[in-house]
């Protein structure tokens, strides 16, 4: 299956995630595209069979650049009517949604929204969104906010511990799609 992880990562945790997502899945199926959003990158997500979707919660969304990279696809997808009424779901497309947060305040509900909305383009896309996965994150030179939290103390996240457990899941959503590889 082609598969894409495509991220944003202001301060490097989200880009650990999606590092060890990238090396799970080119490790087991031989190949992955990993992509970080820059302005001038042009990805058909259409292209693929799988794509993983990720970014840092910033105050409870996905970062404004990746949420304007998925706007300006999605407005070029609908002026060529290829976002249809109750947005069919395409056989064999799949999507997975993940991301890092401090949950400094009301912990992982923080977090919800970000996935929520990258959950929504996967579906505009047709994609059948298998799993949201959020990991702790530490902020930068935010001693308080890491250690006082409604997570505890998150100064080292994410470590070796969460990195292992992206990688599990990450070998059981392949496991769960073998019946759709070619
Ligand atoms: C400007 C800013 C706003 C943030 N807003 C939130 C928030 O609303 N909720 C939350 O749980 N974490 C929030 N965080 C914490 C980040 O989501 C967390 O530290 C994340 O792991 C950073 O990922 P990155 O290193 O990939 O950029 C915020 C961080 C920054 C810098």
């Amino acid at each position: 299956m082609k598969t894409l992880i495509f991220y944003d990562s202001i301060g490097g945790n989200t880009e650990r995630v999606a590092q060890a997502i990238h090396e799970t899945v080119a490790a087991a199926w031989g190949d992955a595209d990993i992509v970080k959003v820059r302005k001038e990158t042009a990805v058909d997500f259409t292209d693929y069979d799988l794509i993983l979707i990720g970014s840092p919660v910033i105050d409870w969304l996905p970062t404004k650049k990746l949420m304007d990279h998925v706007m300006g696809f999605m407005k070029s997808e609908n002026a060529s009517g290829r976002i249809r009424p109750s947005s069919p779901i395409v056989p064999g497309r799949f999507g997975v949604c993940f991301g890092t947060f401090g949950g400094p305040h009301i912990g992982r509900t923080e977090a919800v929204p970000m996935t929520a909305w990258l959950r929504a383009f996967l579906e505009h896309l047709g994609c059948l969104v298998l799993h949201a996965w959020h990991v702790p994150g530490a902020f930068q030179n935010r001693d308080e906010l890491n250690r006082y939290g409604r997570l505890g103390d998150i100064r080292h996240r994410p470590d070796e511990a969460d990195l292992a457990d992206i990688r599990n899941r990450v070998a059981g959503l392949l496991a769960s799609l073998e019946a759709f590889r070619q």
